[in-house]
């Protein structure tokens, strides 16, 4: 029978055999396919294995604990966390166009990388650990093969036989052990690889993350508030049961918005929040997601208590089309 257990077997093996005793990179995202890729590879050729964790300030609360800690520890993969926060917001200053922002954070990525890969490559050589650093990671899907485009943006470097982006001098064979998989089979190959829930179930997330869900500039106070907001709405959401009926469930900070509102001891002038839950199947199309009212209710009620900056939450009742999934 075909299970996800001979899955792993059989791409295990292709690994092996593509590698050798080769050494390998992998960008880590924070999303399914790159962790369910990076923790075949390392079931297959283990220690000569190097992930890369670009750390860019613009994950929700809790994910990059989810790479640095959690998926460590299920994996014992070898991690390398650049820290790249304040580069990332220093490049943002003052941008408010989403495809500028778009832009600079698909660059900054690639220049955190590169500069990350080529570390790897040194240090690599200074071990004498004599074979050099060759190839690459990439969490391709059977879709992604099928129609080029889509996948996780920013954060996945994608192009068939040499990398796009990245110089001359560090060009690396791609190794791509999900290519004949849908999205369903990767999540299932990644729970049998003890890969935790909050990974392997995670619902799709931009690759320019939060920096593409504050309407207005991006910055540390911003990114903090929409944060907040975010984790409370999906923890609500998680406890009402509902994560499997969503797409997924945008929450927007609407930054260059002030709204009027009465808190704690008078008026404030703050921001709004957009929820943005959507029923999808591939978000080619999507429906808004009818919510119960006292789900949506906790979430609107604690948001208002406890982000201070925010006095307001609206729900987006907006099909696709004609609104995008994102605001931005
Ligand atoms: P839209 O907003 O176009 O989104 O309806 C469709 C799907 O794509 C995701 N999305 C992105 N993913 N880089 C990405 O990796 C991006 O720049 C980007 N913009 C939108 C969105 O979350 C939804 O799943």
């Amino acid at each position: 029978a075909w299970t996800m257990g001979n899955v792993i077997e059989e791409q295990v093996a292709k690994v092996r055999e593509q590698v050798g005793s080769g050494r390998v990179i992998c960008a880590l995202s924070g999303g399914v396919d790159s962790a369910v890729a990076a923790a075949l590879v390392q079931r297959a050729v283990g220690d000569q294995l190097t992930c890369v964790f670009v750390d860019h300030g613009l994950l929700r609360a809790g994910e990059a604990e989810q790479v640095e800690r959690d998926f460590v520890a299920a994996t014992g993969v070898k991690l390398k966390v650049v820290d790249a926060v304040d580069r990332f917001l220093g490049a943002l200053e003052g941008v408010s166009d989403p495809e500028e922002k778009r832009k600079i954070i698909g660059r900054e990525f690639i220049r955190v990388f590169e500069a990350a890969a080529r570390e790897v490559v040194e240090e690599a050589a200074e071990h004498g650990e004599g074979e050099p650093v060759r190839f690459l990671v990439q969490g391709t899907l059977y879709p992604d093969v099928v129609e080029s485009g889509g996948g996780e943006g920013a954060a996945n470097i994608k192009s068939h036989h040499n990398v796009g982006g990245l110089p001359d001098d560090l060009q690396f064979e791609l190794v791509e052990p999900l290519r004949t998989l849908f999205k369903d089979e990767v999540r299932a190959v990644g729970a049998e690889l003890g890969l935790p829930e909050e990974i392997v179930q995670r619902q799709p997330f931009p690759g320019p993350g939060l920096g593409i869900r504050i309407v207005g500039a991006v910055t540390q106070d911003r990114l903090e508030t929409l944060r907040a907001a975010d984790a409370i709405a999906r923890e609500e959401l998680t406890a009402a049961g509902l994560d499997r009926e969503i797409w997924q469930c945008p929450v927007v900070l609407l930054a260059d918005v002030r709204s009027v509102g009465v808190q704690g001891d008078g008026r404030t002038y703050g921001h709004p929040i957009v929820l943005r839950p959507v029923s999808s199947e591939d978000a080619m199309t999507a429906d808004w997601t009818r919510l119960p009212y006292d789900v949506l209710a906790r979430i609107s009620t604690r948001i208002t208590n406890e982000v201070a900056e925010v006095n307001r939450v609206v729900l987006d009742v907006t099909s696709k089309p004609p609104g995008t999934i994102e605001w931005e």
